[in-house]
């Protein structure tokens, strides 16, 4: 039995990943920003699965220390064992385009993700034990007008942890990327051209699977592997003519 914390539990995505872990039989550590609904979630998880799940306070736009707060979460709360990095944000696309806003977007799904991420890294390196999991998105296999500062931050998220595996996989570490195409969630509520959308409670059970089977990178649902591979293979000189 292990201890994960899951950034970003308030997303459909990680609720599943939750659930699935929690069936096994794993302790959880709930972290996000909305303490009353992480709350609620921890509730229902120690009910439905008699494990236990604490709600953990956590702003990734806080520029904190994060290799003091880890510390200090382990002291309070015991060893971590695994990461899944789920938080992120994507605003409506025309907000994008303005610098403090594409910054904020950056934050919440690069920098506060990474700062985070490289505590435990060197955590789980002296330890030879652990894992980490990060939520990317295909929007960062190719830039598209609706949603490239989005997109910009997945990629560099994406090859953040190409890297983190390429180090960690010497200490036994295992570090595993997601890219999820459409999912139905909070995030994309009401937005308009979604095809193909995953039902997230899915979407959560196959990254625990996944994990536990070692993989390196996913695409969830399957299939988005090769419409990805497609588009990233349309030339630039079609491509930047498309309303994407
Ligand atoms: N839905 C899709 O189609 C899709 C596709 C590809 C990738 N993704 C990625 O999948 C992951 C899960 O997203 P979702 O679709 O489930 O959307 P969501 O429901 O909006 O979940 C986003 C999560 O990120 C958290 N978050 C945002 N800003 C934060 C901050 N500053 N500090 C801490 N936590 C913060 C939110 O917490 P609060 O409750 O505090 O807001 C929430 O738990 C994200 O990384 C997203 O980019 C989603």
């Amino acid at each position: 039995m292990t201890q994960i914390l899951i950034v970003g539990a308030t997303s459909a995505m990680a609720r599943g990943a939750a659930f699935a872990w929690a069936a096994q039989g794993h302790r959880l550590l709930l972290a996000g920003r909305d303490l009353n609904e992480l709350a609620r979630l921890a509730s229902d998880i120690q009910v439905r699965f008699q494990t236990r799940a604490e709600v953990i306070e956590l702003d990734l736009d806080d520029n904190a220390d994060r290799p003091a707060w880890v510390t200090n979460l382990e002291a309070n709360y015991g060893q971590v064992d695994g990461v899944l990095l789920a938080a992120g944000w994507m605003p409506e696309a025309e907000s994008m385009r303005r610098g403090d806003v594409a910054i904020q977007v950056i934050q919440r799904n690069y920098t506060g993700p990474v700062a985070l991420l490289n505590a435990f890294a060197d955590v789980f390196e002296q330890r030879e034990l652990g894992f980490i999991v990060g939520i990317a998105s295909v929007a960062g296999d190719r830039g598209r007008q609706s949603n490239y500062p989005y997109g910009a931050a997945k990629a560099g998220f994406a090859t953040y942890l190409a890297g983190l595996r390429n180090r960690l996989f010497h200490a036994g570490v295992s570090v595993m990327t997601v890219k999820p195409g459409f999912v139905d969630t909070r995030m994309t509520f009401g937005l308009p051209g979604l095809f193909l959308v995953a039902d997230p409670m899915q979407v959560g059970e196959v990254i625990v699977n996944s994990q536990r089977k070692g993989r390196n990178e996913i695409y969830v649902p399957g299939f988005w592997r090769l419409i990805l591979l497609i588009i990233r293979h349309v030339p630039e000189l079609i491509f930047k003519r498309l309303k994407l």
